[in-house]
C-alpha cells in the first residue's frame, strides 16, 4: 500500500525497490547521489550511450565516474530526435559494441531521455542474447516513466515502438542534476506524466501537486524529488504486479490512445509525447464525464492541473474519423473491439471497452468553447 501521506518523504538521496524476484533492481533520487550503484556494474566493459545533446552537458561526468571505479568506458551517441528511434540508428550500438569487443558481460549505461533509455535497453535485450543496463534518465519523463519497468523497443515507420523487448535495467539513477539544464517545454512534459500517476491511482497526490506546482515549476529539489519517489512507487508497485502488461500495467496508458492518435496526425516534434497525453488525458475525463462518471467540476480540474503544469490542453483540428482510424491502430484493441482507459473518478482509472461509441464520437469531435482552431504547439 502507498503512503497517504506525501509530506512524509525525506528529500535527499531516496531510493526505492522494483521487486521482480531475483531481477529486482534499485531506484536512487536525489542530487549529488554516492556512485556506489557503479557497484552493480559486474563486468569491466561498459557502454555509455547518449545523445550528441545531452553529451554535452552531462557525459563527461558519467565516463569520469565510470572510469574511476576502473571500467573500461566506449561511447555511443544516437542522433538526436524520435525519429531517430529506429533499427538503422540502433546499429550504431552493435558498431561500436562488436569493433570493441565487448563480451558478454559488458554492460550498457543509458543516459538520456526515453528515446536513448528505450534503445540502449533494446541494444541490451538483444546484444549477444542479453547484457545488463542501467538506466541514467534526464528527462522528468525518463524519471517518473520510462526508465523504469523495462519496456525497450524502436519505432517503425508504421507505427510507434512496434519492435522491441521486455528488459528490465539493474539499476536506475534519477540524478536531479541532469534536470537542471532541460528545456522548460520537455520539463512540462514530465509533469504529464506524473499528473497521469494522480490521476489513475492516487486523489492525495492530486491535490498535492495542485498546492506544489509552483515547486515544482521552479525546479525545487525537495519538491521534485517527492514528485519523482511517489510517481516511481506507483509505476513500480505495478510493475511489479503486472510486468508483462496482461491487465493493470495498461492503466499507465490514460491518454494515450487519444495522444498517440494526436502525435501521429500532427507529425512527431509537433507534439511533444508528453504533451499529447496531456490532451489525450483531458479528452479520457471528458468521455468519462459523458458517460456519467465524472463532474464537469472533476474535468474542470483535470483541465485546470495540466494547464498549471503549462501543459496543451487544446484538442487540434483533426476529424473524428481521423482519430477513429489512428487509434485502430492502438495496442490495446483487442478481438476488434478499442479498450480505453478511462476514470471512474478522479484517481480511479480502469481499462474498458464498455463505453457509449455516441460518446466518444462526441468526445473526439468536441472543442473548448472559445476554442476556433488549434494549433500545433511549437519550437521550445
Ligand atoms: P527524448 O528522449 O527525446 O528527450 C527529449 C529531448 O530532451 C531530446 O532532444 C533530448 O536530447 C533532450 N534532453 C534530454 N535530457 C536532457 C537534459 N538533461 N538536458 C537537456 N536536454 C536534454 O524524450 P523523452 O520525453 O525523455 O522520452 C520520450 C520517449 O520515451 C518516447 O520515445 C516514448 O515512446 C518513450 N517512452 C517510453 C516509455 C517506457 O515505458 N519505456 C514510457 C514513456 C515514454
Ligand atoms: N509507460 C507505460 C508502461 O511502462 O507501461
Amino acid at each position: 500500500m502507498l503512503p497517504s501521506d506525501i509530506s512524509s518523504l525525506s528529500a535527499a538521496g531516496q531510493t526505492l525497490q522494483v521487486g521482480l524476484g531475483e531481477r529486482s533492481y534499485p531506484i536512487l533520487i536525489g542530487r549529488d547521489l554516492p556512485s556506489d550503484w557503479i557497484a552493480r556494474i559486474h563486468g569491466r566493459q561498459v557502454l555509455l550511450v547518449s545523445n550528441p545533446q545531452i553529451a554535452g552537458y552531462h557525459l563527461a561526468h558519467y565516463q569520469q565516474l565510470l572510469e574511476q571505479a576502473g571500467k573500461t568506458v566506449a561511447v555511443c551517441l544516437f542522433a538526436d530526435g524520435e525519429q531517430y528511434k529506429t533499427l538503422e540508428e540502433l546499429g550504431k550500438a552493435f558498431d561500436v559494441l562488436m569493433a570493441n569487443r565487448f563480451n558478454r558481460d559488458c554492460t550498457l549505461v543509458a543516459l538520456g531521455g526515453g528515446v536513448v533509455g528505450d534503445m540502449t535497453g533494446f541494444a541490451a535485450a538483444s546484444f549477444q542474447r542479453g547484457v545488463d543496463f542501467v538506466q541514467v534518465p534526464t528527462t522528468l519523463l525518463a524519471q517518473v516513466d520510462s526508465s523504469v519497468g523495462g519496456k525497450t523497443g524502436v519505432n517503425h515507420p508504421l507505427g510507434k515502438n512496434m519492435i522491441g523487448a521486455f528488459k528490465q535495467p539493474v539499476a536506475v539513477i534519477c540524478d536531479l542534476a541532469t534536470l537542471d539544464t532541460l528545456p522548460p517545454r520537455e520539463f512540462a512534459a514530465g509533469l504529464a506524466e506524473i499528473i497521469k500517476y494522480a490521476l489513475i491511482r492516487d486523489l492525495p497526490f492530486l491535490s498535492w501537486l495542485e498546492d506544489n506546482m509552483p515547486r515544482l515549476l521552479a525546479r525545487d529539489d525537495q519538491a521534485l524529488s517527492e514528485a519523482i519517489y511517489r510517481s516511481c512507487q506507483h509505476k513500480a508497485d505495478i510493475v511489479a504486479r503486472d510486468e508483462f502488461e496482461s491487465g493493470e500495467r495498461a492503466l499507465l496508458n490514460l491518454g494515450h490512445t487519444f495522444g498517440h492518435a494526436i502525435e501521429t496526425a500532427q507529425g512527431y516534434g509537433n507534439y511533444l509525447h508528453g504533451e499529447a497525453v496531456a490532451i489525450g488525458m483531458l479528452m479520457a475525463a471528458d468521455l468519462s464525464a459523458r458517460q456519467g462518471w465524472l463532474s464537469a467540476t472533476d474535468v474542470s480540474r483535470v483541465r485546470q492541473v495540466l494547464q498549471q503544469a503549462g501543459l496543451p490542453v487544446e484538442v487540434p483540428a483533426m476529424t473524428v474519423a481521423t482519430f477513429r482510424e489512428l487509434m485502430a491502430h492502438d495496442k490495446k484493441v483487442k478481438a476488434g473491439q478499442l479498450r480505453l482507459v478511462l476514470l471512474q473518478a478522479l484517481g480511479q482509472a480502469i481499462i474498458t471497452s464498455d463505453y457509449d461509441p455516441v460518446l466518444l464520437d462526441q468526445t473526439l469531435a468536441y472543442r473548448m468553447p472559445g476554442q476556433t482552431s488549434a494549433t500545433p504547439v511549437s519550437g521550445n
